[in-house]
């Protein structure tokens, strides 16, 4: 059955359905290991998720967190975005930059690839900084993967390149 993106529902959502992140935030993790094969090994599935779902645990239980999923059909998630609120402080933000009191982060944006490239990003991003700005958060910060197609899409939406991170691995045979 092929749905039109009219069936694409976003909504919001709590920290009870935590658990139903992890198969969305797993495509992310294998999107990542795609982009950046050179640097593996990386963590497997299980280590993964447990390390993502404590801190998704931890942001949700933030008051002005925001959790936005995209659903079809019988409540199937096809994607998501959790964004949360930080005070500048406690940023790399801080100490550069003058900026509003309260930063929020664009923490997670995925959605799965056979409903990419149709609109359901822009809309959960669209979704998650009307959200923020609904609370007077409108000065935001994300991270993204080096080569990742999406840095033209948050482009589109204000974002530029301020900060990158650079990683020197070393015990990588280390048992985690
Ligand atoms: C990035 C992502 C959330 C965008 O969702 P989407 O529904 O495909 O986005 P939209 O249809 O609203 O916008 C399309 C834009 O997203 C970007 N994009 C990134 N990956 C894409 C993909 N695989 N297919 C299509 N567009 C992609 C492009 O900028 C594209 O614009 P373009 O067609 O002009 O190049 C989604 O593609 C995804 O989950 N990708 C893998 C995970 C990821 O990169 N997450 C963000 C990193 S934190």
């Amino acid at each position: 059955v092929t749905l039109s993106d009219g069936e694409v529902h976003l909504r919001n959502a709590s920290g009870a359905e935590v658990d139903r992140l992890q198969p969305l935030w797993l495509l992310l993790h294998h999107h990542h290991q795609e982009l950046l094969p050179h640097e593996a090994p990386y963590v497997d599935d299980d280590t993964s998720w447990a390390a993502r779902r404590s801190l998704y645990v931890e942001l949700l239980a933030k008051p002005e967190t925001v959790l936005i999923v995209a659903v079809v059909g019988d409540d199937v998630a096809i994607g998501y975005g959790l964004a949360h609120v930080m005070e500048v402080g406690e940023t790399w933000v801080a100490d550069t930059w003058k900026t509003a009191l309260r930063i929020g982060e664009i923490e997670s944006l995925g959605v799965v690839p056979e409903w990419r490239g149709r609109g359901i990003g822009s809309r959960l991003l669209n979704a998650l900084m009307s959200r923020l700005a609904d609370i007077g958060v409108e000065d935001l910060v994300l991270g993204v993967v080096p080569g990742n197609r999406s840095i033209t899409l948050y482009e589109r939406f204000g974002f530029r390149t301020t900060w990158t991170y650079m990683s020197r691995f070393t015990h990588r045979s280390v048992e985690s």
